[in-house]
């Protein structure tokens, strides 16, 4: 063929990598891999090996070991063993560590994006230029926190020894995002690859070696599930940071509630892609082309929902059919490929089921007339019309090349769309209107939009989700406080588990029922429901009595009608959240001013069951902690980050939502304000059930909310058995996060009661807090966990 007949057809020659080193590494290790111990390799106790295939051609690459109990066993005693002596190191001894693990990398930064292809199927175009720059970053950024720990975070303490578990579809990003902030914290990694894409993985332990890495800090154990299975449960393990399917995150939820384990989720995701009409269309078909078809759309940020401004669907269509007949599909190794091979058969199978199954609900497959390579596993770029919002393809994450449409006529209506999945990792909004954008990007529940733009990441910039796509973020300032404690929270004793000497009947005692020979008045407290005293749906109350056992009082036992009834109201009040941080500083000052006002009724009231001194003092630092959060309302913001690109991301710190507080039983009026508040301040509602203590502080609570011009439902106050209460409110579907303050008992049942739709979890872990110290009981750190981090990527520039 001449030059001016290509020219005619411009058809693509080969042009694939070269593999050669890869496979000189491969061969150097006999094909066969060890486990990664204390700087080791280890055969597997075991002695099993399971393979690692090419899925671009269905050929073994080599065999891995299957990592058993005892593997894992061994490897976090490593990990125990290095634990203080990389802890003692100075931040700048571990800041060289990580810068010369980010050389490293970047040095073998060609082997490992052919590993990478050969092992996972992605087209080299993309580890080259994306997963391997990225990983290189990783480690730089870390590196630099590790440098300024000290000086940033004095009062923190590293978890200890950490449990990490990866996905294979960005295996060594994945590693990075894990390992780096991991060792920047001073903590020790015992790392689980995927058992489809283990190699990059492999090679990194080789670098930790060349890096002189002390022995044990980085351990890394391959094998299946239940070699992940097995280092969840390992009793010795302080955090467990997981990516993958939500299924497997909830059985981890499960697994850990009862430990002390701090958990991390990076779960699923339904992306949804919004194009408003004013959109610049092309650029909007290349962003479409990265959000759905980049690593095959096995990516838990894919732009898997497309949601079309109806004006323009038609015409969007046609370009998306037109850009998606030119896509290249074939060998990863060639560097002319957009969409390489599915990482596993097993795969492969489940995005022809989850396809045909959206097909028999209705909805209109259309894919490209491509040849597919004879060998290895392919899947063509596929697009779903015609998908209601209810079907499979529309809800559940597919994880392959398959996009699914919808249309939506106003910005209203694109919300609710978007918004309508259970997941809440990542969204796009296209309009060349940037209010639009902007005001349509706070509403989406999601923790990253992106501006007219697709898949942006930086080290800098938190990644994680909202609801049911997990919590924690990896990145920035906010993803190292995943593996840091304060160190007085880390040491605090355990609460003795009979402080709570709660509404049990006590007999023998006389009753003082007149006073000065006119009968007492009943102090009967009600239920504090939308804004409105309610009385319980049981018709019961419980009686309240002092440490003497003196009747104090009565206080409904809520139920489950009550939690459902205050859920709604806290739901209904999500304007809360709307309101400026101003205005809600003014409720909280007027609500301190009202306690003034109140301070010796309510110390007379708390003494009873508490005594004056204690009375005295939380009241009087009541009022200074509604003053604090009053302050901290305006003042909580978030950040603008400068990645590498030409972007800005605002990372805004949202409120969670609808969450429940079990208030400590210990400090029934400053436990329940050094709880609530700091939920309130920066929007959330609450449902709070009092300390069953002294459960009659509700009425004074709610005399200071109704005074206060707090909005009716922003603060739901429900009395009754705690651990009862708390079951509704964790199994509840529409309540967004629990924090739990309890015995150990309590919060383990709290972590496993909520599972369900993955809430998050914030515990006392069974610890005694101070709620006496402000330095303890108050500030950024209970802020921190009232919020969740929205990164918004916008991009300037022509
Ligand atoms: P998976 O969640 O089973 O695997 C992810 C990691 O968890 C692997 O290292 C695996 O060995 C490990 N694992 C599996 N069971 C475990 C257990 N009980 N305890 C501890 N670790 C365990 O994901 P899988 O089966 O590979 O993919 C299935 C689907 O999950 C995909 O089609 C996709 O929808 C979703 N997925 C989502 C990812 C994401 O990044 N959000 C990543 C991978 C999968």
């Amino acid at each position: 063929m001449s030059i001016a007949e290509k020219f005619l057809t411009m058809e693509y020659g080969p042009a694939p990598e070269d593999a050669k080193e890869a496979e000189v590494w491969l061969d150097r290790h006999g094909r066969r891999f060890e486990l990664f111990i204390g700087g080791a390799w280890q055969a597997p106790a075991a002695g099993e090996y399971f393979d690692s295939i090419d899925p671009s051609n269905g050929e073994k690459l080599a065999a891995i070991a299957q990592g058993s109990v005892a593997d894992v066993d061994a490897a976090v005693r490593a990990a125990r063993a290095a634990s203080a002596k990389w802890r003692a190191l100075t931040p700048h001894a571990r800041a060289r560590y990580l810068y010369a693990l980010a050389r490293l990398v970047q040095k073998h930064s060609r082997l490992l994006a052919v590993l990478e292809t050969m092992d996972n199927g992605k087209p080299i175009r993309e580890s080259r230029d994306i997963d391997i720059p990225l990983v290189t970053r990783h480690f730089y950024y870390h590196a630099g926190w590790a440098q300024l720990l000290e000086q940033e975070f004095p009062e923190y303490e590293p978890c200890g020894v950490v449990g990490q578990i990866i996905p294979w579809n960005f295996p060594l990003l994945m590693l990075a995002w894990k390992i780096a902030p991991a060792l920047a914290t001073g903590n020790t990694v015992v790392l689980k690859p995927a058992e489809f894409t283990p190699l990059t993985a492999l090679v990194f332990a080789e670098l930790c070696q060349e890096a002189g890495l002390p022995l044990g800090v980085v351990n890394i154990v391959t094998g299946d599930g239940a070699t992940g299975e097995a280092l969840v449960k390992h009793p010795d393990v302080d955090k467990i940071a997981f990516t993958g399917s939500t299924e497997v995150g909830r059985a981890i939820r499960s697994a850990t509630a009862a430990s002390h384990k701090r958990l991390s989720l990076e779960l699923g995701g339904k992306s949804p892609f919004i194009v408003f009409e004013d959109a610049d269309l092309d650029s909007a078909v290349e962003g479409l082309v990265d959000g759905i078809w980049f690593n095959q759309g096995q990516v838990c940020c894919a732009g898997s929902r497309l949601l079309m401004q109806e004006s323009i669907a038609e015409t969007l269509m046609s370009k998306i059919r037109d850009r998606m007949s030119s896509l290249r599909i074939g060998p990863p190794l060639d560097k002319g490929i957009d969409i390489g091979a599915i990482v596993a058969r097993v795969q492969l199978d489940r995005i022809e089921r989850m396809v045909a199954q959206g097909i028999a609900e209705g909805a209109t497959c259309w894919q490209p007339r491509v040849a597919l390579p004879a060998r290895g596993f392919y899947y063509p770029p596929t697009i779903l019309t015609n998908v209601h919002p209810t079907s499979i393809v529309a809800q559940q994450e597919i994880f392959g090349p398959v996009l699914a449409t919808m249309t939506f006529r106003t910005p209203k209506e694109a919300v609710e769309l978007a918004n309508n999945t259970v997941y809440g990792l990542a969204s796009c909004v296209w309009s060349e209107s940037i209010n639009v954008a902007l005001h349509v990007a706070a509403q989406l529940k999601a923790g990253v939009v992106w501006v007219n733009c697709t898949n942006m990441f930086d080290a800098s910039c938190g990644f994680g989700g909202y609801r049911e796509s997990g919590y924690g973020r990896e990145g920035g300032r906010e993803g190292l406080l995943e593996y840091m404690e304060p160190a007085w929270f880390k040491h605090a004793p355990a609460v003795q588990a009979a402080i709570s000497h709660a509404p049990s009947p006590v007999l023998g005692q006389p009753e003082e029922k007149t006073v000065g020979g006119t009968p007492a008045i009943d102090r009967t407290v009600k239920l504090y429901i939308g804004g409105k005293q309610a009385r319980p749906d049981s018709g019961y109350s419980m009686e309240v009595r002092s440490p003497e056992g003196r009747l104090l009082g009565e206080a409904p036992l809520g139920n489950r009608k009550d939690i459902r009834n205050a859920v709604e109201a806290a739901r209904k009040a999500e304007s809360w959240a709307k309101a400026t941080a101003h205005n809600r500083a003014q409720v909280l000052y007027y609500c301190a001013e009202n306690l003034a006002r109140r301070q010796s009724e309510i110390v007379h009231h708390l003494a009873a069951t508490v005594g004056e001194k204690q009375a005295s003092a939380e009241v009087e630092l009541g009022i200074e902690r509604i003053f604090s959060y009053a302050a901290w309302a305006d003042k909580f913001d978030g950040a603008v980050h400068n990645p590498p690109f030409r972007n800005i991301a605002i990372a805004m710190n949202e409120p969670i939502g609808t969450v429940g507080v079990i208030c400590p039983a210990e400090a029934p009026l400053l436990g329940f304000l050094s709880l609530v508040l700091p939920l309130v301040s920066v929007g959330n509602t609450v449902i709070a059930v009092p300390s069953e203590t002294y459960p009659l502080i509700a009425g004074d609570l709610y005399q200071l909310f109704d005074t206060s011009d707090l909005p009716g439902g922003a603060v739901n106050i429900v009395t009754g058995h705690a651990s009862q209460l708390l079951k509704t409110l964790a199994e509840h579907d529409d309540v967004d996060a629990i924090w739990c303050y309890g015995d150990e008992a309590t919060v383990a049942a709290a972590k496993a009661l909520s599972t369900g739709n993955l809430k998050q979890v914030w515990t006392n872990e069974g610890r005694v807090i101070d709620w006496f110290n402000p330095k303890l009981a108050e500030g950024r750190w209970f802020l921190e966990h009232a919020t969740q981090v929205k990164n918004i990527w916008v991009p300037y520039g022509e």
